[in-house]
């Protein structure tokens, strides 16, 4: 049987919203370049829309860890991609998250990074489920807040399916 998805945030709100962040993270870093390090795959989609509304200078570079299987956190995070230390070193780096859950990942990559000594380094994250978290954890930038419910679209999937969706829609 198909599944059944309930639209959360329509497409135009989440371009809107990316916007905004753009002009937040262009006014941040004003003279300053900037490395999105985005986490594939969810992240994709949400780094590529903000990459493109950003004017200052951007590179792109992209890890991948993951610690999901199905719906549910395994708790143990694996890098299945990793990128050379001087992508970071001295870089002002942007991690690009498509959801924070329960913080398990984005504690554990943001360490990861930290310890290859960037400049700066921020988080910003097209959502945030923030009564999911396990460990305590803050995004810098956060496109939208949402509830505890399993999301997908927009880059996120369920199982690998609904990434393409335009839209943030719950699984029913
Ligand atoms: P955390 O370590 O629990 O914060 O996990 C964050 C990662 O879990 C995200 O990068 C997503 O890949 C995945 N994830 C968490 N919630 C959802 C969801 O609602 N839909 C799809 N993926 C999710
Ligand atoms: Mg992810």
């Amino acid at each position: 049987m198909a599944d059944t998805i309930e639209v959360l945030i329509q497409e135009e709100q989440i371009d809107a919203r990316i916007r905004e962040l753009a002009k937040q993270i262009d006014a941040d870093y004003a003279g300053k370049s900037v490395v999105l390090l985005t986490t594939l795959k969810g992240a994709c989609f949400f780094a590529c829309e903000l990459a493109k509304r950003l004017t200052i200078p951007v590179f792109m570079e992209y890890i991948q860890a993951a610690s999901y299987e199905g719906k549910s956190s395994t708790g143990t995070l694996t890098m299945k991609l990793d990128i050379p230390a001087d992508a970071i070193t001295g870089k002002h780096v942007i991690i690009i998250e498509d959801v924070i859950d329960t913080g398990r990942t984005l504690s554990a990559v943001k360490e990861l990074i930290r310890s290859r000594s960037p400049a700066s380094l921020a988080v910003c994250s097209l959502l945030d489920k923030h009564e999911c978290r396990v460990v305590p954890f803050e995004g810098d930038y956060i496109g939208f807040s949402i509830g505890n419910d399993f999301v997908v679209g927009y880059g996120l999937d369920w199982d690998q399916k609904y990434r393409n969706l335009p839209y943030i829609g719950i699984v029913r």
